[in-house]
């Protein structure tokens, strides 16, 4: 396999390229490759002539992507149909990230990939977008959506509440949003291993991908400090407060977990449990005393 990834810097593209790969890899950050350049795209494809394509790029800043929805849009939709499009021209494959941001999150189950999706922010409009240019491009393309994403680098609510608990004695965190927190690291495991199965014509083109498990923010945050405190460090009083409590120019979903028995059934994909990938890049953060970002 030659494996071609873009948004290299980012915390998926990151945790890609750290993984052993059979063939040979290649990570284009975004200075290397805009992928809303269609011209950087083509000499990018031929230079390395890559088999499959991993798309990690993409305009995350949800709450800028509300008053800059056509930023969101150029990357996340334009940029993600000329990547595909090029990789489809090259008789490459394609994986493409997509988002529990596609959905409503007013159902009461997890999402099964054919629920209706209906964003409920710019962000998650785009990226809806991005599917639906993704699948048009390339006839073999896989969507994988995903929720949650944390790493031991980047702006992520794992590192965030690592840094609150240095200065605060008390934190409030949302209690009525559930999902599945993500672990960059066993997503980049799964993603690999979907690039590297060959993807037959009777396979499904989106599939949900996401850490094993629920929890709502507060538990998440509950568990990172209950980690800290294990380990004799300081962790603020925990409180909880509603999402509509909460300061935000942006509406989330309140439902985000996404079903990933479709993944498992066809490529005997699964992620994880929360719990167990959280206590390894909590590990990760604290034995490596990573620099904290500042906060989100
Ligand atoms: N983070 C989450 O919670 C979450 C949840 C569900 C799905 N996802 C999806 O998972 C994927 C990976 O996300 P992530 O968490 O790894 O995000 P991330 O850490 O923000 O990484 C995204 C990378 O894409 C780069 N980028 C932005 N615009 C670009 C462009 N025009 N051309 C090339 N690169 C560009 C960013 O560079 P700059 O930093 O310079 O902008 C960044 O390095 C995305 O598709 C995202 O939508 C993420």
């Amino acid at each position: 396999m030659r494996l071609l990834v873009t948004g290299a810097e980012g915390q998926v593209g990151q945790a890609l390229l750290a993984l052993p790969v059979a063939g040979a890899a290649k990570g284009l950050g975004r200075a290397e490759l805009d992928i809303t350049d269609r011209g950087a795209i083509e000499r990018a494809i031929a230079d390395f002539a890559p088999t499959v394509v991993i798309n990690a790029a993409a305009y995350t800043a949800v709450d800028a992507a509300e008053s800059d929805e056509a930023g969101a849009f150029a990357v996340n939709a334009a940029g993600a149909g000329l990547l595909a499009a090029a990789a489809a021209e090259a008789g490459a494959g394609f994986v493409h990230i997509s988002t529990d941001y596609v959905f409503d999150g007013r159902l009461s189950r997890p999402y099964v990939e054919s629920d209706a999706t209906g964003p409920l922010n710019a962000y998650g409009r785009s990226k809806r977008a991005g599917e639906l240019a993704v699948l048009d491009a390339h006839p073999r393309a896989s969507v994988v959506r995903t929720s949650w994403v944390y790493a031991a680098t980047g702006r992520n609510f794992v590192r965030t509440m690592v840094a609150l608990a240095r200065t605060r004695e008390r934190v409030q965190v949302v209690t009525d949003q559930r999902g599945a927190p993500t672990y960059a690291g066993d997503l980049a495991v799964a993603l690999l291993g979907l690039a590297q199965a060959s993807a037959r014509d009777e396979d499904p083109r989106v599939l949900h991908l996401a850490g094993s498990g629920a929890a709502s923010w507060f538990e998440v945050a509950a568990a990172i400090f209950e980690t800290l405190r294990a380990r004799g460090l300081k962790a603020p009083v925990l409180e909880g407060v509603s999402a509509a409590a909460w300061p935000s120019p942006v509406q989330r979903p309140q439902n985000s977990m996404l079903d990933c028995r479709l993944a498992s059934e066809t490529y005997g994909l699964a992620l994880p449990d929360w719990r167990d990938a959280l206590r390894r890049c909590l590990q990760e953060i604290l034995d490596d005393k990573k620099p904290m970002p500042g906060l989100l």
